[in-house]
C-alpha cells in the first residue's frame, strides 16, 4: 500500500496504539484529543507521528480513524467538522458502552441500530468502515496467536473503502472476514461484548477471533 496520511481521533490505548501501527508502516500520522498537550511528549517519540485537536487530524488524514469512547464519538466527529470527513475512509473502531452500571458494561444502542450507522449518518459522504472494534487494543497490530492470525471482522457500505481497509488490516497481521453493510455493525459491536465478557470470566484478555473456513 502507498504511503498516506492517516488522522486518529482518539487519545486512548485504541488512538495510540493504531497510530503508532500505521506509523510503524511508514505513514505520516496526526493523533486528535480535546487536550493535544496531553499527547505531546507520547507523539515526539516518533518523527511521523503529531498531536494535534480533533480537527487537526480529520483535516490531516487521507485515511481517518475513529478511536474516542462511544458516547464522545459523535460529538468528537463535530468538534472535527464534519466536512472534513468528506470522501474519505474513516475506520470506526468504536464500541458504544454503557459502563453507568460498572463492569461488565452493556450496549446503548443496538438491535435496529448501532453506533457504525450513526457515525455514517452524521458523515453521510464518508467511506465508513466498522473495524478494530472486536478486539483488544493489546493485539490490534501483529497479533501473534497459536493458531495463527485471528480475523478482523468488518463492514461498511464503500466497496473501495473495505478493500483499503482490508489490506490495513492485512498489513497489521490479520486476515479479514467481510460481513456486509454499515448496519452489520448492529452485529460487530456486540461481538465486541462477547470478548469483552470471555475476558471478565475467564480473567485473562489473550484472545481474538478467528473464523474457520473449508
Ligand atoms: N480499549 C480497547 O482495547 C478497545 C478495543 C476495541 C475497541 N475499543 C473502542 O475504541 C474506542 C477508544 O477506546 P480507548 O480505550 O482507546 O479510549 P476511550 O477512553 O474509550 O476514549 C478516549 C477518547 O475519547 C475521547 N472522548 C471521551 N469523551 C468525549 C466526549 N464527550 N467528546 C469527545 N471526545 C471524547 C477522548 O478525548 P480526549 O482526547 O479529549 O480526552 C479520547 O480521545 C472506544 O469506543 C472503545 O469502546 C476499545
Amino acid at each position: 500500500m502507498q504511503k498516506v496520511r492517516v488522522g486518529v481521533l482518539g487519545s486512548g490505548d485504541v488512538g495510540k496504539v493504531l497510530a503508532a501501527g500505521f506509523a510503524s508502516l511508514g505513514h505520516e500520522v496526526t493523533i486528535g484529543s480535546r487536550d493535544p498537550g496531553k499527547l505531546q511528549e507520547w507523539a515526539s517519540a516518533s518523527a511521523r507521528v503529531s498531536a494535534g485537536t480533533f480537527a487537526d487530524a480529520a483535516t490531516f488524514g487521507d485515511i481517518l480513524v475513529l478511536a474516542t469512547l462511544g458516547t464522545g464519538t459523535l460529538d468528537a466527529i463535530r468538534l472535527a467538522g464534519v466536512d472534513a470527513f468528506d470522501g474519505k475512509v474513516v475506520i470506526d473502531a468504536t464500541n458504544p458502552l454503557d459502563f453507568s452500571k460498572g463492569m461488565p458494561p452493556t450496549l446503548y444502542v443496538g438491535t435496529t441500530d448501532s453506533l457504525g450507522e450513526q457515525v455514517q449518518r452524521l458523515i453521510p459522504k464518508a467511506r465508513v468502515v466498522k473495524a478494530f472494534n472486536t478486539v483488544g487494543n493489546a493485539h490490534m497490530i501483529h497479533p501473534q496467536f497459536p493458531g495463527g492470525p485471528p480475523d478482523m471482522f468488518l463492514c461498511g457500505n464503500d466497496a473501495e473503502g473495505k478493500k483499503i481497509v482490508s489490506q490495513i488490516c492485512e498489513a497489521f497481521g490479520w486476515g479479514v472476514a467481510d460481513i456486509g453493510g454499515i448496519e452489520s455493525s448492529r452485529y460487530l459491536e456486540p461481538m465486541c461484548m462477547t470478548w469483552v465478557l470471555y475476558g471478565v470470566l475467564s480473567s485473562s484478555w489473550g484472545h481474538a477471533f478467528k473464523l474457520l473456513r473449508k
